[in-house]
């Protein structure tokens, strides 16, 4: 990999200089007080700031968080995520009220030596995420004006083609910070000469966006365990009944060819946890994967289904976790994510968590991080990998 990374720069020096960060504090927050629910990310952030922090640099951090429309909207703003920040950093973070203007403007400017600003969300303004590449190059040109070198630190982000990630790169020297460096490391040993058995444990609400991922792994696998809301529409590629359960109809040809193809490496969930609602007091049952009543939805995978997978998980030597087992914010059906996350701590594996879910997922269960081998702060950004595909934000440090 030709790339320039944060050593690089650190190298020639960076005190007094302006470092543009795009980082991704894309953090989930609770509904209702809008607190950060789980701030790995903001964490994982933390040893490329805190380097140039060290080195004497001003620091000018950006990222997204959720998908605002364009414009302005309150409760996607970065202002909690600053405070976060200045927290774990021990020293205040500077927040600027907008993106490129008079706020961001002056905050930069007031930057002393060692000190660190965050910008208001990226996704407030419509050039970042454009399909135009004139409106994308537009707003790159304004947020190229904060920095006299960039830092990509967004691994959760490289899948985009937005201009925080694919064009201001093009404008300013450019180099990979440490998350990312870390995270492209770690998931090229997978798509490399993974130690076997390879074990892939999927799961999420929507087969369609595992899709890819799924056709290209199943070469390289030797067992793709799945379970989640994406099972469903397996069960009935099968020919199973599955009740008002999560399905996509559109997909069940699609899931009956690969099962086809598949040489048996697919493993599903022989039993489910049934509901009469998704509510998390809802009336539920374990119940075989051939039985499911027609008016219950699966909401978790069932014991027998968790004994199956840990058994096939104790086996692995590698292992890469995408996607929860069921709805493990409702406690009546964590029960599965927790049992394959346990199991996956248990295997004498190499063990890879993928995707902002599963992570949180992990810390909300109070699993300990440490005994999982990596866990990426990218969801798409990690499958994308895994596909092969070429992400845009990697390739902008390449050039
Ligand atoms: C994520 O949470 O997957 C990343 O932050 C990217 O966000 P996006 O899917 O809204 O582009
Ligand atoms: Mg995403």
């Amino acid at each position: 990999m030709s790339i320039r990374t944060l050593d690089d720069l650190l190298g020639e020096g960076v005190s007094g200089r302006r470092v543009l960060v795009r980082a991704d504090l894309n953090v989930p927050l609770d509904k209702q007080t809008g607190a950060i629910t789980d701030d790995g990310r903001i964490r994982a952030v933390l040893p490329t700031l805190g380097a140039l922090v060290e080195a004497g640099a001003k620091v000018v951090v950006c990222s997204h968080l959720g998908r605002p429309k364009g414009a302005p909207d309150p409760q996607f703003s970065l202002r909690p995520v600053a405070g976060r920040l200045g927290e774990l950093l021990g020293a205040p973070v500077h927040f600027a009220t907008d993106t490129v203007g008079d706020s961001a403007r002056s905050t930069v400017a007031d930057l002393a030596d060692g000190q660190v600003a965050l910008l208001e969300n990226l996704r407030f303004n419509a050039g970042e995420t454009s399909k135009d590449d004139a409106e994308r190059g537009a707003f790159a040109d304004q947020l190229a004006a904060f920095g006299d070198a960039y830092v990509d630190d967004a691994f959760g982000a490289v899948h985009r083609k937005h201009a925080s990630v694919f064009d201001v790169p093009a404008r300013l020297p450019h180099v990979a910070g440490r998350l990312v460096l870390r995270e492209v490391e770690v998931l090229s040993r997978l798509t490399g000469q993974p130690e076997r058995p390879y074990v892939v444990v999927l799961g999420g609400s929507k087969v369609s966006d595992k899709l890819a991922v799924i056709e290209a792994l199943l070469p390289t696998v030797d067992r793709l365990l799945i379970g989640g809301g994406m099972c469903f529409t397996f069960l009935k590629a099968q020919g199973l009944e599955v009740g008002t359960s999560l399905l996509e109809k559109d997909m069940v040809e699609t899931c009956r060819n690969l099962l086809e193809r598949a040489d048996g490496k697919i493993m599903l969930p022989v039993d489910i946890v049934a509901a009469d609602a998704f509510a998390p007091d809802a009336t539920h049952d374990t119940v075989p994967a051939n039985g499911i009543p027609s008016h219950r939805l699966g909401l978790d995978i069932g014991p027998e289904t968790v004994a199956g997978f840990a058994a096939a998980l104790s086996q692995a030597k590698t292992v890469f976790w995408n996607g929860p087992m069921g709805v493990f914010e409702m406690p009546a059906f964590a029960a599965g994510t927790r049992g394959v996350a346990e199991a996956i701590t248990k295997a004498d594996a190499f063990s890879v968590v993928g995707g902002g879910d599963s992570a949180a997922a992990v810390r909300a269960l109070g699993l300990d991080e440490s005994s999982f081998g990596h866990i990426s702060t990218g969801g798409g950004a990690s499958l994308e990998y895994l596909e092969g595909k070429t992400l845009p934000g990697i390739a902008a440090l390449e050039n």
